[in-house]
């Protein structure tokens, strides 16, 4: 089987490792963003070019005749470079661009939960004026979120208290939205602990992975600024220390109440991954957003302890039989750290030499944004390596992923309290609070 994987992040580096494990022996062709060292690796064929192209992904998928495709990332999926992959007759896992709207669309996702009654959406209103601005502020207090209604990478979002101190700074982020010619959205804010949800979807059925809980500041003890999300961490028993098992039901009971939504608003089945970023709080599990692809880091955590074949997961979703495939993880527990150049992520280095020799265990090691020229490799200006540690415990697995993503010589800095006792405890106890 030729499977085509578009991207070439450390999320598709752990696809390209997953599709490797699979025993129907699967050949990779990918079609990169980057020089990913690793996926090259893995590849029959690796070819960097223009991934929100949808037509170069096309040629290239006939090139090689692809049984497969794979879209990793969420920039190829806004274009509808699964809609072309499909009008060529390639199956394909990830959504078309309408469906992909429950993450290109912050808007479109509060409507479609308000429409069909999933509880799990916070007070909202969609903007593309000032009109009615003031109004809801006022409403809202202190507790707002301004949001871009489209793909920024994490930093459309303007938290109160955190990024805007007062309703005219809100105003003033407005403004600049509305001069980028964009909607946007403005939500209660959400009060408690957040965590990724992440399931594949054949349409009908879902399958869900374990939780995972990503950190987005870019410092230590969560400060500084929002990042793609700087690590991670998941838990043996497939629960997180925070959270009831009953947070986690309800998780999954919305993420299958809303690919049933999309069914029927599209009239046809959401195929790929579903990654809802839920929050708990204490009036129950919320939404912040939807992806429409694994999330990175979460990824990393989840596709190592898959023990299931992803090829048959893939050919699962794509044939609407998900149903019918037994899927289960390991159970272990990971933890995940990204290297990120220095300056990361306002302005980051680049082009700045790393070196990796001393990591001797790389079967956990996942190249970012890195390129690789005359076996030197180097920065490319984003998250550049991450670690994944696997053990019994969380504790081990930090242990692993701290002693290993520290040997990663460069202009680099990581997070050495992601997946700590004390980090985990502080989580703990502000549920706790919450609750009680
Ligand atoms: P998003 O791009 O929607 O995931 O937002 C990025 C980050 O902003 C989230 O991970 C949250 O930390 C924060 N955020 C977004 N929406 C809310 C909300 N309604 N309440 C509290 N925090 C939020
Ligand atoms: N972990 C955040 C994201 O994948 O968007």
């Amino acid at each position: 089987m030729m499977i085509l994987l578009i991207g070439s992040g450390a999320r598709e580096h752990a696809i390209a490792r997953a599709l490797a494990r699979s025993p129907q022996k699967p050949t990779t062709v990918c079609f990169a963003s980057n020089n990913n060292p690793g996926i090259q690796e893995l590849s029959a064929y690796f070819t960097m070019g223009d991934i929100k192209n949808p037509q170069a992904v096309v040629s290239f998928a006939q090139q090689y005749g692809a049984d497969l495709a794979i879209i990793g990332p969420e920039a190829p999926l806004e274009v509808g470079v699964a809609d072309a992959l499909l009008d060529a007759g390639i199956s394909t896992v990830g959504p078309k661009k309408a469906l992909a709207q429950i993450e290109t669309s912050k808007g479109f996702t509060r409507d479609l939960l308000k429409k069909y009654n999933i509880p799990s959406c916070p007070r909202y209103r969609v903007f593309s004026s000032l009109d009615g601005v003031s109004e809801i502020l006022s409403e809202l207090g202190e507790k707002y979120v301004v949001k871009f209604d489209g793909l920024m990478g994490g930093k459309g979002v303007k938290v109160a208290g955190d990024h805007l101190l007062s309703h005219e700074d809100a105003i003033s982020y407005c403004q600049e939205m509305i001069k980028r010619g964009g909607k946007f959205v403005i939500e209660e804010k959400l009060i408690g602990q957040e965590f990724s949800l992440m399931s594949f979807s054949d349409g009908d059925h879902l399958a869900h992975m374990p939780p995972v809980q990503d950190h987005k500041r870019a410092y230590v003890g969560d400060t500084g600024p929002n990042t793609g999300g700087m690590g991670s961490y998941s838990d043996s028993n497939h629960l997180l220390p925070f959270l009831t098992e009953e947070d986690i039901v309800q998780a999954q009971e919305f993420n299958q109440a809303t690919i049933d939504a999309l069914k029927k608003e599209f009239w046809e089945g959401y195929k790929g991954i579903l990654y809802g970023g839920f929050i708990a709080t204490v009036d129950g599990v919320k939404l912040i957003e939807y992806n429409a692809r694994l999330g990175d880091p979460e990824g990393m955590n989840v596709l190592p302890l898959l023990e299931s074949d992803f090829v048959e997961v893939c050919l699962g979703i794509v044939n609407g039989n998900l149903n019918q495939k037994d899927i289960s993880f390991r159970n272990q527990a990971t933890v995940c750290k990204y290297a990120v150049p220095e300056g990361y992520p306002d302005s980051p280095v680049k082009g700045e030499p790393i070196d990796i020799s001393e990591i001797t265990e790389t079967s956990q090691l996942y190249y970012a944004s890195v390129d690789m020229q005359d076996g030197q490799l180097y920065e490319a200006g984003s998250r550049t390596v991450a670690y994944v540690g696997i053990a019994e415990t969380l504790s081990e697995a930090e242990a692993k992923a701290e002693a290993e993503i520290s040997k990663v010589r460069g202009p680099l800095f990581h997070r050495t309290d992601i997946g700590t006792e004390e980090l985990i405890q502080k989580r703990v106890e502000h549920m706790y609070k919450l609750r009680c």
